[in-house]
């Protein structure tokens, strides 16, 4: 049973391996991508999707959502992904356009287009997501479940607590996890272990087009190195949803920090309950690695 779902994303080196399984992962039915400023502008996330999809030679409708967090500016991760935020590959040119409606709104059309709730993907920051609960509300019993690339339980990877995607907007994640929604949380606790190894990322030029495609753009990807291993953090996205069975949750209370000098954008985890507030969010918190690692192989090998 393929699941409908839409796509946030901030391409971004490991967005484009997501958005690659998101179309070829059996699993995955995947009906509207939207971007959103985060590890570059919402200019180049948005070229960068376009150009993938072109790629892929996709017929996937793509809208562009927000430039700006809520409420602060952007600081960006183009020293991981590279000035383009999609470093390393030479697109051929295309005319493909983003639909003429901001994302929060093509989210909401498409969702009361669908039969049956959709599952929300994010693997960026949720100034989208947000935006889509302010305006439409009532779109909440239209979505089946969130499942993001987001957070931690323990360290940060842009301050000692923080994760990127909540640290760029984290009043818009604070809204999200206050939100009510059905919400399954990958974050660093097991992105960081989800890495590919060097002996595979030297196959993937004689895989097939996407393997030699993903291969240039890893060489300039900088969460990991290709001579060891590279995190695929927002692959685990969509690794949950094609198999769920590789990772171990628990359900949890999860507030997000968004007054701290030195904390916000934390993902406060209540991992034993000490807050005693009634969980919001089914928290990934293990992996199996090498149970990754065949899915991803199988997954790009679907690719063309
Ligand atoms: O912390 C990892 C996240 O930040 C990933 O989504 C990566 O693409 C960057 O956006
Ligand atoms: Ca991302």
């Amino acid at each position: 049973m393929r699941e409908p779902i839409i796509l946030d994303t901030d391409p971004g080196i490991d967005d484009a391996v997501a958005i690659a399984a998101a179309l070829f992962a059996p699993q995955c039915d995947l009906r509207l991508i939207t971007t959103v400023a985060g590890n570059v502008s919402l200019e180049k996330t948005t070229r960068n999707a376009l150009q993938l999809l072109n790629f892929w030679s996709a017929d996937i409708p793509l809208a562009q959502g927000a430039a700006t967090p809520l409420l602060r500016p952007l600081h960006n991760a183009a020293d991981v992904h590279g000035e383009s935020g999609m470093e390393g590959y030479d697109f051929i040119e295309h005319a493909r356009q983003p639909l003429a409606k901001p994302a929060f709104q093509a989210i909401r059309d498409t969702l009361l287009a669908s039969s049956e709730p959709m599952t929300l993907v994010t693997i960026g920051p949720l100034t989208n997501v947000a935006l889509l609960l302010s305006h439409y509300p009532e779109c909440l019993f239209n979505i089946r479940r969130l499942v993001m690339m987001g957070g931690s339980a323990g360290r940060g990877n842009v301050t000692p607590n923080a994760e990127f995607n909540i640290a760029v907007d984290p009043e818009a994640a604070a809204r999200v996890f206050n939100s009510g929604l059905e919400i399954v949380m990958c974050g660093l606790d097991v992105t960081n272990k989800a890495t590919l190894t060097a002996e595979f990322l030297a196959t993937l030029p004689g895989l097939n087009r996407t393997g030699a495609m993903l291969h240039a753009l890893f060489s300039h990807y900088r969460s990991g190195s290709m001579t060891t291993w590279l995190r695929m953090h927002d692959l685990c996205a969509i690794a949950w949803l094609a198999r769920p069975d590789l990772f171990t949750l628990k359900p949890c209370f999860v507030a997000v920090e968004t007054q701290g000098q030195y904390t916000s954008g934390t993902t406060v985890v209540d991992i034993d309950g000490k807050l005693r507030q009634p969980p919001n969010a089914q928290v990934a918190l293990e992996i199996d690695v090498e149970g990754f690692r065949h899915w991803a192989a199988e997954v790009l090998a679907l690719a063309p």
